[in-house]
């Protein structure tokens, strides 16, 4: 084994991702990382300004990456931008579902407006984004997905309802979208995160109660860094993962684990 195998097995050079929710804290990163393994990077968010920012750090660190705004709530939005990257960049090698939203509140609180805005992100569009291009990957030889799930899919956490059940739905969809595009060569498989410091959790960083909690129930004893997903990302795009398909990876400072009495 030498440098050289190891390139073959994770480097991503010539290769295209799609990355969504890369302005955000966790989505950036791993576009990032991906572009730093050679991959032309496709960066969807909504805001077309930290997108931006985003592809400027990844040009500053001599990687290649490209602005693609897009609102993927909206379904024609999904169909339209798996075509314009296509178009400008190339097909797509490798999807990252990043994008993501939540909202904490009791049951007894969330309206179905509350839900319908979890649930068309978080899984509809992660639906039929991986629908529309597993499509063009199974067309050209193969493929490799990432479900951004979370550790809300396994454990259960008071005001976390809707993403959760979106989350855990993910889990499940990952086998099933493993199973049908096996023979395809698409590898679907979902890294979900513990507790990462970015906007979303800000709010349970910030609040002493909820920070002290994380801090004494997390083994690691630190929060996560959006950085720490990058290497589970890298071999989840690369031929590094060739073999593994349908399972859920939880990077989580080994929350799920179990605890200290
Ligand atoms: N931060 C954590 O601790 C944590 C833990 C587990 C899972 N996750 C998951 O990781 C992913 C990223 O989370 P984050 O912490 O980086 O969040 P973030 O709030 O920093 O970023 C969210 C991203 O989603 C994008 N987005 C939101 N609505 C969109 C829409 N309608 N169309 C297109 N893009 C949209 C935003 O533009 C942004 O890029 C999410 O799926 C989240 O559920 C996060």
């Amino acid at each position: 084994m030498d440098r050289a195998f190891l390139e073959k097995l994770f480097g991503l050079e010539g290769k295209v991702a799609l990355v969504t929710g890369a302005s955000g804290g966790i989505g950036r990163a791993l576009a990032h990382g991906l572009a730093m393994a050679g991959a032309t990077v496709a960066l969807n968010g909504r805001s077309e300004e930290k997108l931006a920012a985003a592809r400027q750090a990844i040009e500053a660190d001599g990687g290649r990456a490209a602005v693609f705004p897009a609102d993927l709530v909206d379904l024609g939005a999904i169909a339209a931008l798996v075509e314009r990257v296509s178009d400008r960049l190339g097909p797509i090698d490798v999807l990252v579902n990043g994008a993501g939203i939540n909202k904490r509140e009791p049951i007894q609180e969330v309206t179905p407006a509350t839900y319908a805005a979890i649930t068309d992100l978080n899984l509809r569009a992660v639906y039929f984004l991986s629908q529309a291009v597993a499509r063009a990957m199974a067309e050209r030889g193969g493929g490799k997905i990432i479900q951004i799930g979370s550790l809300n899919a396994a454990y259960g956490l008071g005001t976390i309802s809707v993403y959760g059940l979106t989350k855990a739905a993910i889990v499940q969809l990952t086998k099933v979208q493993a199973v049908e595009w096996a023979r395809q060569n698409v590898q679907v498989n979902c890294l979900c995160p513990g507790f990462i410091e970015t906007e979303l959790t800000a709010p349970l960083w910030a609040a002493e109660t909820t920070r002290r909690w994380l801090l004494e129930r997390v083994p690691a004893k630190r929060a996560g860094q959006p950085g720490d997903l990058v290497g589970m990302t890298l071999y989840l795009a690369s031929r590094a993962s060739d073999f593994t398909t349908g399972q859920a990876f939880y990077v989580d400072g080994g929350f799920l684990a179990g605890g200290q009495w």
